[in-house]
Formats: C-alpha cells, sequence, structure tokens
C-alpha cells in the first residue's frame, strides 16, 4: 500500500510528468501536493501531447483518480480551463475523478497583481516568478487569511469571503504599489460561478488517500517544481513559495510517512532552471544551445508555461547529492539523454572551488552558491541516436559509462531513463 514520491531533484522541468505518466500504470491514485498552474507537465501519447499545469498528469490513464491536495494553490479559472480542454480531449474529468482537498488555497486575479507588482517593484532584484500569483497566495495562507477550496462550496460564502480578500489586497496594491485597484463586486461574480463548477470535486482528499492506500493500492505523489525550488531547502530567496521536496508530500496530502514506498528522484541528463539565481554549471554558446533545442519541439528547453528559454547546463553531482539528502530519495530517474548524443564530450559537476579550497559538499546549503566554481570530470561524448534503446545494453558504452558515473557519484541507482518524448522512449532498468 506505498505512497510513491515522484520529485524534481534540479529546479524542475526535469520531466517528471514523464515518469508519473508511466508508473501512473500500476497506480489507483495520483496526487499533487504542491504548488499551482506555475506547474508545467507535459505528457506525450503517440501523436497526442498534453500539457497539464494543475490536474495531476495521471490522468491521462483511464483507470486513474488525480487529487489536489491541500498543499497546492489553485486558480478556479486555470482549472475550469484545463478541464474543459481534457475534456474536449475525451479525458473523463467527473467529481469522480478529479478531486480537490478542502483545505487547498485559492488564487484570485489579486495575487496575480501582487506577484506582478512585486516583481515590478523588485527589479533587477527579481525573483523570476511565473507571475502566477503562487507566492501572494501562499502568503495569505501563511498569513491566516486565504481563501480555501471549501468557500467555494456556497456560492453567497464565496462571494463574501472574495470581496474581504479584494479589499485587503487593494489596500496593498494601491497603498504599497501605486496600482489601481480591483473591482470587489466583479471579482466576487467571477468565483460565484466558478463556485458552481467546482463544488461537486472539493472533498476530504486525506480521507479518502487513506482509504485507497489502506485497501492496498499505489499512490503516486506528484512532486511540482524540484527540491532547489524549495521554500526551505532550495536556493532561497529564488525559490517557490511552497515545499516541492518529499516531506510536502506528506503535508500537502495529509498522509503519514508510514505510507512512503519509491523516493524518485527525477533529473535531467543535464540541467536547466528558469528564473533567476545561481547555477554554477550553467553553459553559454553553441554548448547551451545544443541543450536547449531550437524551440521548434515541444520538449525543448522553453518554458510550459512561461515560454522562457531555460537556462542551461552540466549535470551538478554536488546538487544532486545534496537533493538526494532532502529527499531521501531511493533512486533516480535520468530523462533526455537523448539531447546529449553528438556532444563532442560529456561534463558532469564533482565538486566546487572557492577561494583556493575544493569543496563534495556545501558548506551553509544551495542559498549560498554564489562564488563557488564547478570543478568537472570530462568523459567521451556519442554520436548514435539513443531513441530506439529499451535496455541498458541497447547504449553506446560512452552513454552507459555517463550513467555509472552519475549512479557512482550519487550514491543511487537509476531505475529508469528516458531516451525520447515518445511514452514508450523508456529504458527500464
Ligand atoms: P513562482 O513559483 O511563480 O513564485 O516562481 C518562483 C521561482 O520558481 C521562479 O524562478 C520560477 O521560474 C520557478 N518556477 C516555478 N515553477 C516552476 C516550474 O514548474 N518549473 C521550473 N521553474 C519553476
Amino acid at each position: 500500500m506505498p505512497l510513491d514520491i515522484i520529485i524534481g531533484a534540479q529546479w524542475g522541468d526535469e520531466g517528471k510528468g514523464r515518469i508519473t505518466d508511466r508508473l501512473a500504470e500500476r497506480a489507483a491514485v495520483t496526487a499533487r501536493y504542491s504548488g499551482g498552474d506555475n506547474a508545467g507537465h507535459t505528457v506525450t501519447v503517440g501523436s497526442e501531447i498534453f500539457k497539464l499545469h494543475l490536474l495531476p498528469s495521471g490522468l491521462i490513464h483511464p483507470g486513474v483518480v488525480g487529487v489536489l491536495g491541500n498543499g497546492m494553490v489553485i486558480n478556479p479559472q486555470r482549472f475550469i480551463e484545463e478541464m474543459d480542454k481534457l475534456a474536449a480531449r475525451g479525458v473523463n474529468v467527473s467529481s469522480e475523478r478529479v478531486k480537490i482537498s478542502y483545505a487547498a488555497h485559492l488564487i484570485t486575479p489579486a495575487h496575480i497583481a501582487l506577484d506582478k507588482a512585486s516583481e515590478a517593484a523588485l527589479g533587477r532584484g527579481k525573483i523570476g516568478t511565473t507571475g502566477r500569483g503562487i507566492g501572494p497566495a501562499y502568503t495569505d495562507k501563511v498569513a491566516r487569511r486565504g481563501l480555501r477550496a471549501e468557500s467555494l462550496a456556497d456560492a453567497r460564502v464565496a462571494a463574501d469571503s472574495v470581496k474581504a480578500h479584494i479589499a485587503r489586497a487593494n489596500a496593498s496594491l494601491q497603498g504599497v504599489y501605486g496600482q489601481p485597484p480591483l473591482d470587489a463586486e466583479a471579482v466576487a461574480a467571477e468565483f460565484a460561478a466558478y463556485a458552481e463548477r467546482i463544488a461537486p470535486h472539493i472533498a476530504d482528499t486525506s480521507m479518502y488517500l487513506h482509504q485507497v492506500l489502506k485497501a492496498g493500492m499505489t499512490v503516486l505523489a506528484e512532486g511540482a517544481q524540484g527540491g532547489l525550488l524549495d521554500i526551505d531547502h532550495g536556493t532561497y530567496p529564488y525559490v517557490t513559495s511552497s515545499s516541492p521536496v518529499s516531506g510536502g508530500a506528506f503535508t500537502g496530502l495529509g498522509v503519514g510517512p508510514q505510507f512512503a514506498g519509491r523516493i524518485i528522484g527525477v533529473t535531467k541528463a543535464f540541467q536547466t532552471r528558469v528564473g533567476e539565481g545561481p547555477f554554477p554549471t550553467e553553459t553559454f554558446g553553441a554548448e547551451a544551445e545544443c541543450l536547449r533545442g531550437t524551440g521548434q519541439n515541444p520538449w525543448d528547453e522553453f518554458g510550459t508555461t512561461t515560454g522562457r528559454p531555460r537556462r542551461c547546463g552540466w549535470l551538478d553531482l554536488v546538487l544532486l547529492r545534496y537533493s538526494a539528502r532532502i529527499n531521501g530519495l531511493t533512486e533516480l530517474a535520468i530523462t533526455k539523454l537523448d539531447v546529449l548524443s553528438g556532444l563532442g564530450r560529456v561534463r558532469l559537476c564533482v565538486g566546487y572551488r572557492k577561494e583556493g579550497k575544493e569543496f563534495n559538499e556545501l558548506p551553509l546549503g544551495p542559498s549560498h552558491l554564489e562564488g563557488f566554481e564547478a570543478i568537472y570530470e570530462d568523459a567521451p561524448g556519442w554520436d548514435e541516436d539513443v531513441r530506439g534503446a529499451r535496455a541498458l545494453s541497447d547504449l553506446p558504452e560512452a552513454a552507459r559509462h555517463y550513467l555509472s558515473r552519475i549512479e557512482a557519484l550519487a550514491g543511487l541507482k537509476i531505475s529508469m531513463v528516458s531516451v525520447g518524448p515518445e511514452r514508450e522512449q523508456m529504458v527500464i532498468v
């Protein structure tokens, strides 16, 4: 009766949707436990591409229930849009299949306006957020004045609480940021309409998940973002406002750690980052362009949510070991190995150098990465197209060597390697 947890081991965008989609074949439920529509999960099934921001990726499998846990912040407008898009493509999104925790928080237009105003006010010191209102919604949650999904169970309650919320937010928008106020009546009317659509999906998802786990079925907790964007353990302040680490799955779903099974750290065969913040293995020029792609393919390194080009670099084993530790990873899933084909050489960052000293671990965590220079271990690359590989033995010797160095340096076994965007393009070890 395990709760298997899928974690982004880097700064998000590791391809968790792919891994969730694959593991969902054997799961009863996939559950999101943190973040909101700042996430973007892409799943390719044959010629069909599904881009999900709020709904769990496992929903693409007909037999799987999707849960949006209490740790999430949900923009109701975006939720309804995403549900409608899936329904139009024949995916069943009934209230039996899509359940929202009554304790999840709601994102309003005021949160989005505050997110944008705060970033503009920070100027060059901005975080580089997705502008989806994530930070302000979590701020309201922690300040104990947030709007919870349960308020949508009754359209009148929803309208009243939204009006009070907009009045408070307007004070900040106008007073702190000099921005125009929002029309509280208009937002309240909007939310009263959302209430009708969303109310049937609101449930005690903690109780539901307990029942499923106790019945011996598998729940997949689907991480969003990544450990290095965690509010406590990431590259603070260049982080998101939630807990994407594995511990967040327990608080964000209302499930105890006794159910934990596999904790799968998903990492690209290289490394990317969107938004601001330190990135010791960042690379530029032709090498970066090779890793990023042109933007013509949906899997190229441009944000699913914002379209921003991602910063690209080499896999950083110091950060991967750190991620393994804070998440208690039991194994690694490597994605996008195929992207490295054709690069003359491949590099792994095995340590850092700063002021003449060498480091295998960060002395004070990743929020103090500035000034650390990567020490690389280089190896010959490979030219073969690896997309047809289905077993390790199908891979070129150089690619197998690269994977075995990752295992040795991270101290973890690799259980899956994705070698292309399609569902089947996967090596199961
Ligand atoms: P926020 O989550 O919109 O507040 O953004 C905070 C930071 O997290 C920014 O650097 C974003 O680019 C980054 N971020 C948020 N969600 C994702 C994601 O799903 N993938 C990658 N980066 C993300």
